[in-house]
């Protein structure tokens, strides 16, 4: 750099004794003095000395390469924002690599879970999400670590202790796959839809614990048809003849482009994909299930290196209409904007060249944008217009929950109003309890029909609400006993 600016310099001094004028336009790229201040003075902001340092340096790995399980332990920086084009190898290889890896990766992706969550496939009795068709589970099911007896006694010790014995019981989890990371369609969608198996990983959680599929979808506008879409997945072929009559011709667009694939990232009729065969894309409403959530994850566009990218549970688009934060960490303030920029193509302009641009004219995102907007909550009949348990139609268990709720669990400081969430990101700073990268403000979820949505955090990381409960009671350090904490679940099933 300075090599650089002694050469510019030089120029300009050359220039200026032969006589030449620089035109003062140019004077913009020449160097601020200001670049050249060294009186930094090094601090951890509150993290502890040397923080950075305590991390591993993220591995060095081509696309397709095997990644850490535990990728919240590392930080670093690539060697470029943008991705490589290609696979860095021919298709042949490609194929081959896959074929011999992904047994074990799968294998070891098991026993990784199965070292953190006791999946017991136990139901709360009588709990069913809203299409009435699929139990809810029970939990906690996170493991605790070894020595510790319960949640309660876990519960008593300090952050600082939970830290330095490596208690933590709800780390981040990380896409099984980081490196080529992109979307991993659970087994009960695969199922149905075949055509995006991929050949390098599959979903990693099972799918008890996952959203119901096809889940029922809810319009604000026909409450009186209850689950418009009777049971079935709407698709391009079935979109017409069931919302013909019943929507207005713009929102029957909108819904067209929702459920019209279009090529992705890694999903697409070239040879940059994961799918054995060439796919002609993926639509909104492969992850958005009826406008709901089918458990597919990804990784979020907003952050590289790509290694640090979080995984990204498919949130719900259920509500939409009453939020203004969308999507975990870039606080996007609308469904049309959102539309403009999903995450198709990594959020990475370059790839549009590999694989084609998309569509991305006002007009059509807009239209999707109309039809979000009449998605609504899933009916809850035990609330009142505002948002109180009804009592007659309440047990004493979930009025007990309502209770704790907005006293001492404090829920209602972030999670108030009609979708119950207050519209910000909040730093809940759970770095403080393990070593690991930070991860910083995310907005807060709505918990309106959150029984209908598991697994829950943005990266899905807890099975059940009973899982939230416990974490919730220990980062906020509430101290809740089991009956206050079996009582905000009761709760958290009406909303
Ligand atoms: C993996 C499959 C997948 C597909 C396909 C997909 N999404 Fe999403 N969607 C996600 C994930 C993951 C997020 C969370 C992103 C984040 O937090 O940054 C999300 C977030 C959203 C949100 C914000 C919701 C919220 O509560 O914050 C909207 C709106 C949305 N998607 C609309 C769309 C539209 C429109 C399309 C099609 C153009 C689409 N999505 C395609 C997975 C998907
Ligand atoms: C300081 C604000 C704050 C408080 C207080 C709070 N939450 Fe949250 N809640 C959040 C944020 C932020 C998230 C998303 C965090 C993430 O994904 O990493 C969240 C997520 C959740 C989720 C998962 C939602 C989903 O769709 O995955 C549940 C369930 C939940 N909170 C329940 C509770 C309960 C119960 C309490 C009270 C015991 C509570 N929260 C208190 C901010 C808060």
């Amino acid at each position: 750099m300075k090599k650089k600016l002694i050469i510019m310099a030089g120029a300009i001094l050359f220039v200026s004794m032969v006589g030449f004028q620089i035109a003062e336009g140019n004077l913009h790229m020449f160097q601020s003095p200001g670049a050249e201040i060294q009186d930094y003075q090094d601090s951890d902001y509150g993290l502890g000395p040397n923080y950075v340092d305590k991390l591993e340096e993220f591995p060095e790995l081509g696309k397709g390469e095997r990644t850490p399980f535990d990728l919240y332990k590392y930080a670093g920086k690539d060697k470029s924002s943008f991705m490589e084009r290609g696979l860095g190898m021919e298709w042949e290889e490609w194929v081959a690599l896959h074929k011999e890896q992904k047994p074990k990766l799968m294998a070891d992706v098991k026993s990784y879970m199965k070292g953190r969550y006791n999946f017991s496939n136990e139901p709360i009795d009588g709990a069913f999400m809203s299409g009435n068709r699929k139990q809810i589970m029970k939990g906690p099911i996170s493991k605790l670590p070894r020595g510790i007896n319960s949640y309660e006694d876990l519960a008593k010790l300090s952050a600082e202790e939970i830290k330095d014995r490596n208690l933590f019981p709800f780390v981040p989890l990380a896409h099984p796959l980081h490196t080529t990371a992109h979307m991993v369609f659970p087994n009960q969608y695969l199922k149905y839809h075949p055509e995006h198996a991929r050949i390098d990983v599959d979903h990693d959680i099972p799918d008890l614990y996952l959203p119901e599929f096809p889940a029922p979808m809810f319009l604000t506008t026909h409450k009186e048809y209850g689950d418009v879409t009777k049971g079935k997945e709407v698709t391009l072929s079935n979109y017409f003849e069931m919302f013909n009559g019943l929507l207005t011709p713009e929102q029957l667009e909108g819904l067209k482009e929702l459920v019209k694939p279009t090529p992705s990232t890694f999903f697409n009729h070239t040879t940059h994909r994961v799918t054995l065969e060439p796919s002609a894309g993926v639509s909104c409403f492969s992850c958005h299930v009826n406008g709901h959530t089918n458990g597919a994850f990804e990784v979020a566009p907003d952050t590289r290196p790509q290694l640090a990218r979080l995984r990204i549970g498919t949130p719900s688009m259920r509500g939409n209409y009453n939020l203004m934060q969308l999507a975990s960490k870039r606080s996007i303030r609308s469904m049309d904007h959102f539309a403009e920029v999903e995450e198709y193509f990594e959020a990475d302009p370059g790839m549009q060249q590999a694989i084609g641009p998309r569509s991305q004219q006002r007009q059509v995102t807009n239209r999707m944008g109309d039809f979000n907007a009449i998605l609504d909550f899933p009916p809850a009949l035990k609330l009142g217009p505002l948002y109180k348990l009804i009592p007659s139609k309440a047990t004493d268990q979930e009025l007990l929950g309502e209770k704790i709720f907005n006293g001492k669990g404090q829920c209602i400081s972030c999670h108030s109003g009609p979708a119950f969430v207050d519209d910000y990101m909040h730093d809940l700073k759970v770095e403080r309890f393990y070593v690991g990268r930070p991860e910083g403000p995310i907005k807060t979820f709505p918990l309106r029909g959150i029984k209908d949505s598991p697994p829950y955090l943005h990266d899905g990381r807890l099975m059940t609400l009973h899982d939230t409960v416990e974490f919730f009671n220990l980062i906020l350090e509430l101290k809740l006993n089991k009956k206050e904490k079996d009582a905000l679940v009761s709760y958290m099933l009406c909303l």
